[in-house]
């Protein structure tokens, strides 16, 4: 698309009234071709995004885990505890996921954790799209930063926005696929908070982990 053409379409955003959507997409461009090298320069890069998001949450949730793992680990957004901290899943989807971990032979220092949004939606209320879009391009930084062999993708919100798909999480669920621009290997599966809810499906996700271990494993 064309310099003209772009700067038209900023326009009309603007014209409707979308600041917040004009904002992010320029802060991302423009971070962008600075060239993000580092996980240093992406947080700096994420702080600065102008998002009305970041004004109910009390702490950025950037990432946490050994930066150097072969598996990485997508969650959706912040809850309180994790909005709190400053560090994902250390609520009590957190417990969860750190005990489906052990049971496949994983810890925390094994594997990096992020999210799709790095802030905290109020009231813990699904991202939308535009939140969604907005952040996206940083979470693929941030994946080809930590160049994991390995994405697990935990639920349908994290899963939708990696894939950019609308096909649902129970048909995505425990299938291996691949994204442009992504080396690493992807496994959708569930989001701990969705088996807190409905235990039995546990044992599905639990068959997802072993999947994943075993890929790393097996390579
Ligand atoms: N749920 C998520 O998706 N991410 C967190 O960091 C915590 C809970």
């Amino acid at each position: 698309m064309r310099h003209q053409e772009l700067k038209q379409i900023a326009k009309w955003f603007l014209a409707a009234g979308v600041s917040d959507v004009t904002g992010e997409v320029s802060a991302v461009q423009r971070k962008s071709n600075r060239s993000i090298a580092t996980l240093a320069e992406l947080k700096e890069s994420m702080m600065a995004v102008d998002i009305s998001l970041k004004k109910c949450a009390r702490n950025m949730v950037f990432g946490s885990g050994n930066e150097h793992a072969k598996v990485l680990l997508l969650g959706e957004a912040p809850g309180e505890e994790e909005d709190k901290q400053g560090i994902p899943f250390v609520g009590q989807s957190g417990q969860l996921l750190n005990t489906i971990l052990a049971a496949v032979g994983f810890d925390r220092t094994m594997v990096y954790i992020t999210n799709i949004l790095p802030w905290r939606p109020p009231g813990n209320r699904t991202p939308t799209n535009q939140e969604i879009e907005v952040f996206r391009p940083y979470v693929l930084k941030h994946i080809s930063l930590i160049n994991p062999k390995v994405v697990v993708c935990l639920g349908g919100t994290a899963t939708k926005s990696l894939l950019q798909t609308t096909q649902g999480i129970m048909q995505l669920r425990g299938k291996w696929t691949s994204v442009e621009g992504i080396s690493a290997k992807i496994l959708p599966t569930f989001h701990p908070a969705f088996l807190l809810r409905s235990p039995s499906q546990k044992k599905d996700a639990w068959h997802d982990f072993l999947e994943m271990a075993k890929e790393i494993r097996d390579e």
